[in-house]
Parts: C-alpha cells; sequence; structure tokens
C-alpha cells in the first residue's frame, strides 16, 4: 500500500499507510454483509473495521472470500481491524479469542488488532455463547454485567505476543483517554498503532487528538456521522442530529456534497480516519467520495466550534439502561 495521495491515508508511526476512510460493520445484518463487503470492495473501499462483537464477522468472512475468490483485490491491498472483545481480556484469552477472529474472517493475519473497551468482563467460554455481548447471564432473573479484575497491562502483554506471533501486524485501543494512553505507554513493549474514539462535530476531543499526534498514535473517529447511529437505539434525541447542523449544512451546499461528505471530509482533513457504517450501495458511493473537494480553514473552525462535548457511545450511560450495570468510564 503506497502512501501517495493526499488524505486517502493516514501515515502511522511504523511507515504504514492507514486508508483514510474504512467501512463500519457495526449493526450491519448478517444477510447482507457478504454482498456488502463485495461492493465496498468494488467501490473502491480497502479498509473494513470489524469486531467479534458485531456477532457478523463469519459473514464479513464469507465476503473476504468471496472478493479473493473473485480478484476484486488481494489480500495485501485490503486493510483488516478486528478487536479483542471485554469478555477475553485475561491473558488466557487473548490470542484464542484472536484466533477465533481470523478464523470467521477466513484470514491468515489481521492488519490491527484494538482493545475494544478499557472494560473487562467475566470470560464467558466460546461454546456458551458467541460473542457473548455485555451480560454474564442474559437467562438471569435481572441480567447484569460481571467486571473482572484484570489490568490493562495484562491485557496488553498478550496483544504483543499477537504481534510476536504473527496473527496481527498491529495493536491499538479504543475508547481510552489520555490517562489510560499514558499508562498504556508507560508499559508497552509494543506502542499502540492507533487510537479509535467516537470524534464527529459535537464531540471534537482535540486534546485527545493532539496528544496522540505528539505521541506518534494514529487516531480512527468512530460514528463519523454522529447521532445517525445512535436514534434507532433510543441513545440520541431528534435535535441532536449532526448531518443538520448549520456550519455542516452550508458547507455542504458550497461544495456541492451531501452533509455526510462534509462530516467524513471533515475528518480526514483533521488527518484522523473515518470509518462510516452503511449497507446501501449508493451511500458506499457517497462516503467514499470525498478526495475531490476541500473545506477551507474557515469552514473546519465552523464545524469544529460545534463541538458540545456530547459522546452517543457511553458506557457511563448505555451499560445502566441496557445492561443495568453502573459502569462510568470516562468520569
Ligand atoms: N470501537 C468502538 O467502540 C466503536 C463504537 C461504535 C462504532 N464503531 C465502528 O465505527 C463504525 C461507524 O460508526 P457507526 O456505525 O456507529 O456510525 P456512522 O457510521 O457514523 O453512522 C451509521 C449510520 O448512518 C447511516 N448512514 C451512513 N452513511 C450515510 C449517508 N451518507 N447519509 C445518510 N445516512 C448515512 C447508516 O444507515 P444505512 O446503513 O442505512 O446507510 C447508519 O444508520 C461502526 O460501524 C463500527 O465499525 C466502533
Amino acid at each position: 500500500m503506497s502512501c501517495t495521495n493526499l488524505m486517502k491515508t493516514v501515515r502511522l508511526a511504523d511507515g504504514s499507510c492507514m486508508p483514510s476512510v474504512g467501512l463500519g460493520t457495526w449493526k450491519a445484518e448478517v444477510a447482507r454483509v457478504t454482498g456488502l463487503i463485495c461492493e465496498a470492495v468494488e467501490t473502491g473501499y480497502r479498509h473494513l473495521d470489524c469486531a467479534c462483537d458485531y456477532g457478523n464477522e463469519s459473514a464479513v468472512g464469507a465476503g473476504l472470500e468471496r472478493v479473493f475468490r473473485e480478484g476484486l483485490c488481494r489480500r495485501e491491498d485490503l486493510w483488516i481491524t478486528s478487536k479483542l472483545w471485554n469478555t477475553y481480556h485475561d491473558p488466557r484469552h487473548v490470542r484464542l479469542a484472536c484466533e477465533r477472529s481470523l478464523q470467521d474472517l477466513k484470514l491468515e493475519i489481521l492488519d490491527l488488532y484494538l482493545m475494544h473497551f478499557p472494560i473487562a468482563l467475566e470470560f464467558v467460554p466460546f461454546e456458551l455463547r458467541y460473542p457473548p455481548g455485555w451480560f454474564y447471564d442474559p437467562a438471569a432473573p435481572e441480567p447484569k454485567m460481571k467486571p473482572a479484575p484484570v489490568p490493562i497491562a495484562e491485557t496488553w502483554g498478550a496483544m504483543e505476543e499477537l504481534v510476536s506471533l504473527g496473527l496481527v501486524k498491529r495493536i491499538g485501543v479504543c475508547n481510552f483517554g489520555t490517562s489510560l494512553l499514558r499508562d498504556l505507554l508507560s508499559r508497552a513493549r509494543i506502542r499502540p498503532s492507533v487510537l479509535q474514539v467516537e470524534l464527529h462535530p459535537f464531540l471534537t476531543q482535540q486534546k485527545l487528538l493532539r496528544f496522540c499526534r505528539e505521541e506518534g498514535i494514529g487516531v480512527t473517529g468512530f460514528s463519523p456521522l454522529g447521532a445517525l447511529s445512535y436514534f434507532a437505539l433510543g441513545m440520541a434525541g431528534k435535535e441532536e442530529s449532526v448531518v443538520e447542523a448549520g456550519p455542516v449544512v452550508q458547507a455542504a451546499s458550497r461544495h456541492g456534497r451531501t452533509p455526510a461528505q462534509v462530516l467524513l471530509r471533515w475528518g480526514i482533513q483533521r488527518g484522523t480516519a473515518v470509518i462510516p457504517k452503511t449497507s446501501s450501495r449508493a451511500r458506499l458511493q457517497e462516503n467514499l467520495n470525498i478526495f475531490d473537494f476541500e473545506l477551507t480553514d474557515e469552514e473546519m473552525k465552523g464545524i469544529d466550534d460545534l463541538d458540545r462535548g456530547r459522546r452517543f457511545n457511553d458506557p457511563g450511560d448505555f451499560c445502566e439502561r441496557a445492561f443495568n450495570t453502573f459502569f462510568p468510564i470516562y468520569e
């Protein structure tokens, strides 16, 4: 993968280039995702964001198999990320979890393996339930999460082993703030290549981005379209629509683009990768067509100023509402 065209890739500390637009697969339906992967690759996507927890890695793997069989692209032209689920933080389970994702995705190696959350939950055996989700025992009268006392440094040590074993090329984390990153950096033999966090104009996280830039950690923004992913889950109100925010809509009309394209372009102009999810063929194309226009400094600033620290994906809220467990991580 070469780092030619400006902003098409994010250059990481090891000199590699992560494609700046990837396809998110959270909530991509199993029945749709095999075909979707092929369509995405045909459209030009070269970065796929996957996770055990999304419950669709086998179907993604079937799509990848078809992609390679039909010669749509070669394995080495794709950047494939997966994530270690919370129930596998104990070092005894990290390799097994990674191998299961590899098996489902039908791959020999991942480009990037991320710790999904700084949250360790009690192990749930694969044969009992996969993916295990958040509840320890979903059949209990009042099911809850069951935290496990596993230090992040121990989980990280086992993730470092995955690199040594040749199962993953790089490792990183999601949903960490600066304090957790500093602690991780103080112990890491292999530094995190990438931090993946929620990023959109209502949650710009400028200081976190600056810290990552200064430490040479690449950043990927999830939920780049803001509230859109959270309406159906009851986790965002209609008035919180980032695609309808004035500066976004105005920039869209000035450039003859859609608000979604402006949000994604804002993301890559900040030097981050973005991983919008869509199941629509037309939107696959729309979300990738962001390399032939540029937001002005003034437009970037107008969108930056929308920041209101609104985190839609916050375990401190959703774990209590959906999983009967108060589990704040950012406070
Ligand atoms: N590490 C983590 O903890 C974490 C957390 C959340 C997400 N993620 C990753 O980040 C990816 C992206 O985040 P996300 O899925 O939460 O949200 P998102 O990509 O910002 O938004 C997805 C939603 O927007 C719609 N959409 C997509 N493109 C659109 C367009 N051009 N115009 C209008 N609507 C559009 C999609 O519907 P249609 O499908 O109908 O188009 C879907 O409802 C996830 O899929 C996942 O891979 C990671």
